[in-house]
């Protein structure tokens, strides 16, 4: 994990309310791992001392990216951000996903919105390709459709309004290939906390590994300040661990649903 000042190299609209920043980060590009997350500082803030988390999208030579909503003060401020730019960055943060083997199981990845940045490096690592589910509310939600089919995964789709793929949630079509009982497959998933209950719940009813990546709120990013704790299964009954630090990857079979918020 490093902190550094780095420098925007590009900062452009992907759709609707979605951006893609690319930073020039030499010392963290090379240590990223897949599923990791930036603690990101956006320093024109006034509250510029809270820091945004951010999974880390794509890594390229000596930058790396990441595909961001802009849903308040922070994303509102970091998408009026030009190129040249400087931002505060503690990376790469967090317990990642785990990257299958050769010749082991092949994954079955499920995103929502912008769950979907989380998965592109654990697709690219990946020596198996596997099938992408891909959920949103809208044909905007679903992104980086076309990054994942030319990487030659098969890619998925549903929306809720049925504008873009499917019509439905996107557990729909997991629990429909799932029934196949195909051996030797591992379902990884990110996106928001009901369809991470939901996709664990699944895997659990088929019998399938899981691994979920984990979206609670954030303060400090480095295991300091408790704010993002949720309960995990241990030995003897179950504990609270931090997301920032002891995830935001976990085992479906250890988070301790009875007991979230
Ligand atoms: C490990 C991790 C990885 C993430 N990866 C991405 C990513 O790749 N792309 C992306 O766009 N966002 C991602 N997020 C969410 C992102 O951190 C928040 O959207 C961001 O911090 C909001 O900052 P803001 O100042 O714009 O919003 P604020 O003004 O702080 O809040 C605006 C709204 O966003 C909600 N919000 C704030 N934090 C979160 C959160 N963690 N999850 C859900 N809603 C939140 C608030 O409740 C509020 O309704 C990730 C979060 C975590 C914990
Ligand atoms: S965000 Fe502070 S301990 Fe996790």
């Amino acid at each position: 994990m490093l902190e550094r000042t780095v420098q925007i190299v590009s900062n452009e609209r992907d759709t609707d309310s979605y951006f893609r920043l690319v930073l020039r980060a030499p010392q963290i590009a090379p240590l990223i791992q897949p599923g990791q997350f930036a603690h990101v500082r956006v320093l024109p803030l006034k509250d510029a001392l809270l820091r945004r988390p951010f999974s880390i999208f794509q890594v390229e030579g000596d930058t790396f990216s990441i595909l961001y909503k802009t849903v308040g003060q922070g994303t509102g401020a970091l998408a009026r951000m030009n190129p040249g730019a400087e931002l505060g960055v503690i990376a790469p943060l967090g317990h990642g996903f785990t990257v299958p083997k050769p010749g082991g199981e092949t994954p079955l990845l499920v995103a929502g919105g912008y769950g979907m940045a989380a998965m592109y490096l654990l697709a690219q690592r990946s020596p198996q390709k596997g099938i992408v589910f891909v959920g949103g509310r809208r044909r905007v939600d679903i992104l980086c459709e076309k990054e994942f089919q030319a990487l030659g995964w098969d890619v998925r789709v549903t929306t809720e309004d049925g504008s873009h793929g499917e019509k439905g949630l996107v557990t729909r079509p997991l629990i429909e290939e799932l029934q196949w009982k195909v051996p030797q497959r591992k379902v990884f998933a990110c996106g928001p906390t009901p369809m991470l209950r939901a996709v664990g719940k699944i895997a659990e009813k088929f019998d399938v590994p899981a691994e979920l990546s984990m979206d609670e709120h954030m303060c400090c990013g480095v295991g300091v300040c408790l704010t993002c704790v949720i309960p995990v299964r241990t030995g003897n009954g179950w504990e609270y661990q931090r997301t920032c630090t002891e995830g935001p990857v976990f085992d479906a079979e250890q988070i301790v649903w009875e007991a979230t918020g």
